[in-house]
């Protein structure tokens, strides 16, 4: 190869982060002894003042003078464990590796009614969507529900991402909206009663919705990451409904393709999205139905999260966690009640619709 033509790590653009050190010696030792970084440059050759390293994508100018005290570095290491260590120019370097398992903080249970009382329980997020926390004590960090709204419809500024999450799901309420999933084939539109399962680290991407769009997402843990997706385009060209994601299958729940069948309280009917069968029993999920004065005792339940949403109509909800009398659901009320409470439902209306869903076993 000529000269002229090679390539190294010096040449082309690229950007550096200066980071200081008073012992540079110390300091190089550690970041390519302890971490495995690669030295690309070093000056001057009796007396060493500046070294460029790289490493995990990442390029450093160290450089003499000074502390590096405020810098920190985080990297994901695969083959590491994580900790925190302390460079000899005081870099604090945060090794983080995620592993392939999602792990859930510890479920702290409870009786949450998050009523839609006024305005001042929306928030604004991106893009002009409106937020509303329907489980505001995240069950200890494990669970996360909300309520989104977007207003405008038109083209959804989103693109291609993934989450690392252990469970996630989105219920459309009213409006509609289009999406696109990875090996799912051709974008498609969820109309209201409509869901999708996103099995972890499925790529997708929301590309338009209607005027008044609002649907309902639960997730675990409650706080994950998203991450953009730059290599894989969608649609993909390959379709592959059965493909596993970590033990889950996609699944796009088509409320009209389902009929009604009767649910385990005589009085209430449901239509199963199918989440059971493609997480193998982890979470369920349902739409139910029923007229007024249909009730329903649950003496208590095994899982980690029991979620409802009241779609339409109202219901009474009698606990034995509390002292108070019973609350009742209007339309837009979300529900968590804890594992192993005795709790009662009173429908009062003939058009009650309630969206159920249950994650994980408690232990
Ligand atoms: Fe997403």
């Amino acid at each position: 190869m000529k000269s002229k033509d090679r390539q190294t790590a010096n040449t082309g653009n690229f950007g550096e982060v200066v980071v200081s050190c008073a012992d540079l010696d110390a300091t190089l030792n550690f970041f390519v002894d302890e971490l495995g970084f690669r030295i690309e440059m070093i000056t001057p050759a009796d007396n060493p003042m500046k070294a460029v390293i790289t490493g995990y994508g990442v390029r450093l100018c160290l450089q003499v003078g000074g502390s590096g005290e405020g810098t920190k570095l985080r990297l994901q290491i695969d083959d590491r464990p994580s900790e925190i260590l302390t460079a000899p120019n005081g870099t604090v370097v945060e090794i983080t590796n995620f592993g392939n398992e999602v792990i859930l903080p510890e479920l702290r249970e409870s009786l949450v009614v998050t009523p839609l009382s006024s305005e001042a329980s929306w928030s604004i997020g991106r893009a002009g969507m409106r937020y509303r926390d329907l489980i505001p004590g995240r069950l200890g960090g494990v669970f996360i529900a909300s309520h989104i709204h977007i207003p405008m419809g038109g083209p959804v500024p989103d693109y291609v991402h993934y989450h690392r999450i252990k469970f996630q799901m989105i219920y459309c309420k009213s409006g509609w909206v289009r999406v696109v999933y990875e090996d799912q084939g051709e974008s498609f539109v969820m109309n209201p009663g409509d869901c999708v399962l996103q099995p972890p680290e499925i790529r997708h991407r929301v590309l338009e919705s209607s005027d008044n769009l609002e649907v309902i997402e639960i997730g675990a843990p409650a706080e994950h990451e998203t991450f953009a997706e730059h290599e894989i385009t969608l649609p993909t060209s390959q379709v592959k409904p059965d493909r596993d994601f970590s033990g889950q299958r996609f699944v796009r729940h088509v409320a009209e393709q389902t009929p009604w069948v009767s649910w385990k309280y005589s009085g209430f009917e449901a239509r199963n999205t199918g989440i059971d069968a493609a997480t193998s029993g982890y979470a369920s999920a349902m739409t139910v139905r029923a007229k007024r004065s249909a009730t329903l005792h649950e003496p208590g339940h095994e899982n980690a999260l029991l979620f409802a949403f009241v779609l339409s109509g109202s219901v009474n909800l009698t606990t034995n966690s509390t002292t108070e009398s019973a609350h009742r659901l209007a339309t837009g009320t979300s529900l968590t009640v804890p594992s192993r409470t005795k709790f009662g439902l009173e429908v009062l209306d003939d058009d009650f619709k309630m969206l159920v869903v249950q994650v994980g076993k408690i232990d």
